[in-house]
């Protein structure tokens, strides 16, 4: 199996430094940069949105990986690939016309996403599963950084997979990640893991690294 992909959260990172935080966690050999936009109305928070993107694009050529916590992710899709997202993710619970959202994110060039929160059944992924690159698994409510796992989407990742039979579609989790969770998650057929708080310890590129580092090798030859 590939490489397990990490992506720290920068909702974890100090603000007041962001340039310099992602030009940190790309130094310590991130995989991806885990962009989490919120709007105050899907999810309780409020976080950023395309400007900031478009500010800290320069600062790295990692993979920018947008999850849109937003009530209405069609209108600024063209907005979010602008500012430099590579793939974008959409949740679910917001899609009413699922399946022409993630058409139009391909068009545009990136890859496109959905997430699930918690509560959400896969079942949902159904009749789109040849439209999808990505499965973002919420493992925690979103909204906010620094909260627990919910054990009971180790089941779930499983259950997508086997719905996915065999399709080159990444399952990215999100929520909880740390090396105690992440060998679960893999073992059931995450190739993607976001981590906000376990990677933004330590406020240093040596300890970003080790961050990271702790976390291939609780799922390495899983
Ligand atoms: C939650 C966000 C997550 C969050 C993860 O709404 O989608 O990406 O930042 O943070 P940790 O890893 O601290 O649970
Ligand atoms: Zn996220």
């Amino acid at each position: 199996m590939a490489e397990v992909k990490i992506a720290p959260s920068i909702l974890a990172a100090d603000f007041g430094r962001l340039a310099e935080e992602i030009r940190d966690i790309d130094q310590a050999g991130c995989d991806w940069i885990h962009l989490d936009v919120m709007d105050g109305h899907f999810v309780p928070n409020l976080s950023f949105g395309p400007p900031v993107i478009r500010a800290v694009r320069e600062v790295s050529s990692k993979t920018f990986d947008a999850h849109l916590m937003v009530a209405n992710p069609d209108r600024l899709l063209e907005t979010y690939k602008d500012a430099g997202a590579d793939i974008i993710t959409v949740h679910a619970e917001v899609s009413d016309h699922l399946e022409r959202t993630l058409s139009h994110i391909r068009d545009l060039g990136c890859r496109a996403g959905v997430s699930l929160n918690p509560q959400t059944p896969e079942e949902c992924l159904r009749y789109v599963l040849d439209r999808l690159d990505l499965v973002l698994v919420m493992s925690v409510n979103p909204g906010f950084g620094g909260q627990s796992f919910i054990p009971t989407m180790v089941d779930k990742i499983s259950r997508i997979r086997e719905m996915l039979d065999g399709r080159d579609v990444d399952i990215e989790v999100d929520g909880g990640i740390t090396p105690v969770t992440a060998p679960a998650v893999v073992a059931a057929g995450a190739t993607a893991l976001v981590a906000g708080s376990a990677v933004f310890k330590g406020g240093s590129v040596a300890s970003y690294k080790q961050n990271i580092e702790a976390l291939r090798d609780s799922v390495r030859g899983l």
